[in-house]
């Protein structure tokens, strides 16, 4: 019989892709639901074959030096910003993701987000839960046109653009920006438009963050961004917290700089920019892009597919580091 190989899992994942792994593995898991420690995950990868990490989880070198049998490092997440990619390239560890299952949970997320900032709905339940309601008034929370309105998309890749198809049922012009620019087909198909950043910030009554975090992006969105963004202008992210400054986001949301925003991921996760706690102008989201049944079930088996595959020799499908088997 084929020896099954050792497999080492930050936090337990959805049933499914929990009985294919321990059918197909070695298994060693976390059973609290918490984030482990440093050392926990050292403790844990000591002699794995495999490591299957959260977003939550911070796998730098230190991690991958501890582990001298360590074939892969599967991330349950499509950003990979929390591994330090070029370490395990160098120790020709292939690390993957998980792209594609959950595009549009998180288009989803980030149009009810648009939605509920726009319409001011969490503001609306507040009042009603808070029994301050006292019945319907022609001037009462007054929110944002949707229809018709300019959606600013910046990142247009597979969920940025899933946003897009979304924004045609409100006859919305779609503006984007993105690192390469998509043929005028494709841009035909989607109904969307190339802009300079400059015109995007300053004609968007809507702006959806969709770009990977990276040293490139890190506080792509500032407060001199911000600055050129319209006074009705509500800004939504569904990407990662660093790619906006949100001690400006803060200020420009204090300060009537634009006129809300939708967030469902923060810098320093689970901790927020303290004032933003108090903003009736901000709908704030525990990162629940992709938390769906179904999605969360399909990120967790090809999770689990591209784990096995690493362990047992072969090309994992959904690798960020080719170059690892060059
Ligand atoms: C969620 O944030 C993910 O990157 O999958």
């Amino acid at each position: 019989m084929i020896k099954k190989p050792k497999i080492f899992l930050t936090r337990e994942l959805p049933p499914e892709s929990m009985r294919i792994l321990s059918e197909a593995s070695e298994l060693t898991f976390n059973q609290e639901d918490r984030v482990l420690s440093k050392q926990e995950i050292i403790r844990g990868v000591r002699d794995a074959d495999g490591l299957l990490c959260l977003l939550t989880d911070s796998i730098d070198e230190e991690i991958l030096e501890a582990a001298p049998n360590l074939k892969v490092v599967a991330n349950f997440a499509v950003g990979f910003n929390n591994i330090d990619v070029a370490a395990a390239t160098r120790r020709r560890i292939p690390v993957t993701n998980t792209p594609g299952v959950l595009t549009d949970s998180t288009a989803d997320m980030a149009w009810a987000l648009l939605m509920d900032a726009a319409r001011r709905l969490s503001e609306g339940d507040r009042l009603v839960r808070t029994r301050q309601w006292t019945g319907w008034g022609p001037l009462q929370l007054l929110g944002a046109d949707i229809t018709g309105a300019t959606l600013g998309i910046i990142g247009l890749g597979r969920i940025g653009q899933a946003l897009a198809r979304r924004a045609r049922g409100f006859e919305m012009r779609v503006c984007y920006w993105n690192r390469t620019r998509l043929s005028e087909q494709e841009e035909r198909e989607l109904g969307v438009q190339y802009c300079s950043m400059d015109t995007l910030l300053g004609e968007s009554d809507f702006l959806s963050l969709h770009v990977a975090l990276n040293d490139e992006t890190h506080h792509l969105i500032g407060a001199s961004e911000l600055g050129r963004m319209k006074p009705n202008a509500i800004l939504i992210n569904t990407a990662r917290g660093p790619i906006l400054d949100e001690a400006a986001l803060v200020e420009a949301l204090k300060t009537g700089v634009i006129a809300a925003a939708g967030l469902d991921v923060y810098e320093r996760e689970p901790i927020l920019e303290r004032e933003l706690y108090d903003l009736e102008n901000v709908v704030l989201a525990p990162h629940l892009g992709s938390a769906t049944i179904g999605t969360r079930t399909k990120m967790g088996n090809m999770a689990v597919e591209n784990c096995l595959l690493a362990c047992q020799g072969q090309r994992p499908i959904n690798l960020v580091n080719g170059e690892v088997y060059e």
